[in-house]
């Protein structure tokens, strides 16, 4: 009995080891996973390029030249929302936007899906994007302001800004 018990130990190390040798003299590598070490490392490359982000993001709507479409989509060229403070637009950007508004005179009732996919930094980027061209004169908005402006809606993130009304509230409640 014990003899039998010390066989199967023998054996079963003998096994191991043949195991164990094999694979070494065939280079294969012993544990599972260790050969994606080698595999090279993709990085997302996060565009940080104002006008491309303004291309990729917005331009379908608002137009390359801020315009807007009569009707459909609000101009951001010219408009009091985009230049006033820096934290409207942002507000737009991180909630997106549904319900009436007035804008440059004219009265807009559309929806604008949340821009939340871009992070802090490329919001600020194109924030500042749309209060400096087509003749709007606003400041640059920075990273900070967009990193304060997140953690002030971080309760209703997941809510869109229901207009113009709601905008002026938040604008005030600063
Ligand atoms: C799918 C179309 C669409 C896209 C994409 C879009 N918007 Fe909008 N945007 C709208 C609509 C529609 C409104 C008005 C919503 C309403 O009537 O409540 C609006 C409103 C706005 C406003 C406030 C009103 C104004 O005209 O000043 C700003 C600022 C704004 N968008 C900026 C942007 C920026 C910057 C981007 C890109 C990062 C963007 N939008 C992407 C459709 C869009």
């Amino acid at each position: 009995m014990i003899k039998d018990l010390e066989a199967t130990g023998i054996g079963i190390t003998i096994g191991i080891t043949v195991f164990l040798l094999v694979n070494v003299a065939m280079g294969r590598p012993l544990l599972p996973g260790a050969e994606r070490e080698h595999e090279p490392i993709v990085v997302p490359e996060i565009d940080l390029n104002p006008e491309s982000l303004y291309a990729k993001n917005c331009a379908a709507c608002h137009q390359a030249n801020g315009e807007g479409l009569a009707g459909a989509f609000p101009p951001l060229a010219g408009s009091e929302w985009v230049i006033e403070d820096p934290e409207t637009p942002v507000r737009v950007l991180l909630l997106g936007i549904g319900g009436p508004i007035d804008v440059a005179g004219e009265s807009y009732d559309g929806v604008m899906p949340t821009q939340g996919h871009l992070n802090e930094e490329q919001i600020a980027l194109v924030a500042t994007y749309i209060r400096t061209n087509w003749g709007n004169e606003g400041s640059e908005v920075t990273t900070e302001e967009v990193e304060a402006v997140k953690a002030e809606l971080a309760a209703r993130l997941s809510t869109p800004c229901s207009g113009g009304e709601e905008l002026t509230t938040l604008r005030g409640a600063e």
